[in-house]
């Protein structure tokens, strides 16, 4: 749903690039921190953590995602915080207003996409020879398979057999558009119309949400041309918008905090396979300008290995060249002797490509490197000759210091005797000769009046979602201490006596909370723990107190207990629960005690006083 992936791509971003654009951070730790802009704060008493995605106040108790930040900041409703965000990270989202509106034939294509990719998962498990053969030959292993979803198209027509299938109403909907997808082709000749992909194992092209976009094939006979058939760019299929593995790879790359970026996509999966999921590839050579921006903002630390070949390092320096634009100097992985990271992981190991990792030089060097000759020439004009060769590769970087420092270094190993202030300036003046040819930042997007008007009508009730429900009266001490740490340690879930903990809970909030943690816990992935939890929050209503007290726990989120300090906190917990819930059950019978009229309903409720006082009694005892 576009709503949703339009907040995925915002939480693509670090929410200190975000937050950095409204207000100043500096490093603390693993944390950023700033003076709290949602109370008079003399200290900075905001923490921001990457990681996780969110911001806290400990003083105050403001918290939440980029999102919320931006909302209360700049006191704009929650479509409006996402198109400001949008506009400050370089996110078209006029894109997502398109796809919003109901879009029928989107919806067609990728209902035959994901029937696709069933029908040559299907024929994969028949057993094909040309398939086995490859999968066995590649070493690819069943996990990869299954995650790529790998599959096999046969050389008879098989789509086109299963879209005649289609029942009346919708076959020739789908048939358009499986043309349209260039998953079949029409032949004019015979007047007909054929499978595209015919004998080769199918790669689906997953977008940044997981729904697959086209496909990239490879051939498997003998004399099969050409080796790789990719799917075009369609209506569905924004090439450019998309990298290879990087669904699967998005919290891995965040929680590393690096990408590498290879140029196939079997390197791709081999990288993956070899525990390496902060890979993508490029899908051919180019990466586009979005791409760029996405990988920037999430992390500083980019390792290009492309394929060792000529093409290859073109397509490496010109991805260098875009991102030296952004400040960012890429490292340079080289496999060599082998040609590619899947030839190297296979001969060499997983090891052996953590070690060329660590010793990654900055390709920016590797390349000034090269072009210093091992001799320095006598001849002047060779000298100059090659410092402008090094101008060119610093241009990106402009005058940014790591540019200026490398123009003098240089200078001086050529031994040029002029005084570095000159050098310099003949480097600007080279700059302001190039100017035109750099790389220019992306126009901010351009959101027109009637469709802005259009989404927020729409979203009116997206934004009635959000306002809480009825404040269902105080949460107790206790229940917040529960909850809290049961946001913190969702280990604790994994207790088989957990549910006797519903019978303890009296808020509403609370207990619905804990009802809904206990059904999500187990399905979903750890790296996801933290974004589901303040979507679910956001999402169903849950009143401030609650939401501030989640977001202090999912702050603190991370470190385990173990089952022993488990097993001790959830008694004590369950004690402590229990006992709250006794003395407020007390305290209401004591005023119904003191307004009663009648003797026998004194009595009475006496009886029952007593009895919570027995029970009070007998849990104190069990405190150890
Ligand atoms: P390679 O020929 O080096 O392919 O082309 P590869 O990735 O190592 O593939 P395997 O290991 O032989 O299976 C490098 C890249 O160029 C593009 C693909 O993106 C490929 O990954 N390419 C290559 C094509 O698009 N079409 C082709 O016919 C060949
Ligand atoms: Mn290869």
């Amino acid at each position: 749903m576009s709503f949703d992936q339009l907040k995925d791509r915002i939480r693509e971003t670090p929410i200190s690039t975000i937050i950095s654009h409204y207000m100043s951070l500096s490093k603390k730790g693993a944390n950023l921190e700033g003076l709290c802009p949602f109370h008079p704060d003399s200290k900075p008493s905001l923490k921001v953590n990457d990681a996780k995605g969110m911001f806290k106040c400990f003083v105050c108790g403001a918290g939440g995602d980029a999102i919320t930040f931006v909302k209360d900041f700049t006191k704009v409703e929650f479509v409006d915080a996402l198109k400001d965000i949008a506009g400050k990270i370089g996110i078209p989202f006029e894109e997502y207003q398109k796809e919003k509106k109901k879009n029928p034939r989107l919806e067609m294509a990728f209902r035959v996409l994901n029937a696709s990719v069933k029908l040559y998962k299907k024929v994969s498990t028949q057993s094909p020879a040309p398939y086995l053969d490859f999968i066995e030959k590649r070493k690819l292993n069943a996990e990869s398979v299954e995650k790529f979803q790998i599959g096999y198209a046969p050389g008879n027509n098989s789509l086109l057999k299963y879209l005649e299938s289609i029942p009346e109403n919708d076959k020739d909907f789908a048939q358009k558009t499986a043309l349209d997808l260039g998953l079949v082709k029409y032949n004019e000749n015979r007047d007909s119309y054929y499978d595209f992909y015919r004998d080769r194992v199918m790669f689906p092209i997953h977008d940044h949400s997981g729904q697959i976009r086209g496909y990239s094939s490879r051939a498997v006979l003998p004399d099969q041309v050409p080796k790789y058939l990719n799917s075009g760019e369609s209506f569905a299929f924004d090439k450019g918008g998309i990298l290879f593995g990087f669904y699967f790879g998005k919290n891995f790359i965040r929680q590393t905090d690096q990408v590498i970026i290879v140029e196939g996509n079997m390197d791709v999966i081999m990288m993956h396979q070899f525990g390496f999921h902060q890979t993508v590839g490029t899908m051919g050579t180019a990466l586009s300008e979005h791409s760029i921006r996405l990988l920037s903002n999430m992390t500083k630390n980019i390792y290009l290995g492309m394929d060792s070949d000529a093409a290859g390092k073109k397509a490496m320096h010109k991805i260098n060249a875009d991102f030296m634009a952004l400040g960012i100097l890429p490292k340079f992985l080289s496999y060599e002797p082998s040609k590619d990271p899947d030839e190297f992981l296979l001969s060499e190991g997983r090891l052996a490509l953590i070690e060329r990792m660590e010793k990654a030089p900055i390709l920016l060097d590797v390349m000034i490197h090269e072009v210093i000759p091992e001799k320095i020439p006598e001849n002047l004009e060779l000298k100059l000759k090659t410092l402008q060769r090094v101008f060119e590769f610093l241009a990106p970087l402009k005058d940014h210091l790591s540019a200026s420092e490398r123009v003098v270094s240089v200078a001086k190993t050529l031994g040029l005797k002029s005084d570095p202030a000159t050098i310099l300036q003949d480097y600007r003046d080279f700059l302001s000769r190039q100017k035109d040819k750099v790389f220019t930042q992306p126009e901010k997007p351009k959101i027109q009046k009637e469709e802005e008007e259009l989404e927020k009508a729409d979203q009116e009730s997206q934004i009635e979602n959000l306002k809480p429900l009825q404040d269902s009266g105080p949460i107790s001490k206790s229940e917040k201490v529960f909850i809290k740490e049961i946001l913190c340690h969702p280990e604790f879930l994994t207790q088989p006596n957990r549910d006797e903990f519903l019978a303890y809970i009296e808020h509403p909030e609370v207990k619905r909370l804990f009802q809904w943690l206990v059904k999500i816990y187990f399905e979903i992935d750890e790296a996801e723990y933290v974004p589901v939890v303040q979507d679910e929050l956001m999402a169903n209503s849950y009143g401030k107190e609650i939401r501030d007290i989640a977001t202090e726990a999912l702050f603190n989120y991370g470190n385990k207990y173990n089952e022993k300090v488990i097993q001790r906190m959830l008694k004590d917990y369950k004690v402590m629960l229990k006992m709250e819930q006794l003395k407020i059950k007390r305290k209401v019978l004591v005023e119904r005690q003191r307004s009663s009229l009648t003797q026998l309903e004194v009595d009475g409720l006496l009886v029952e006083i007593s009895k919570i006082d027995k029970e009070i009694h007998s849990l104190k005892n069990t405190v150890p």
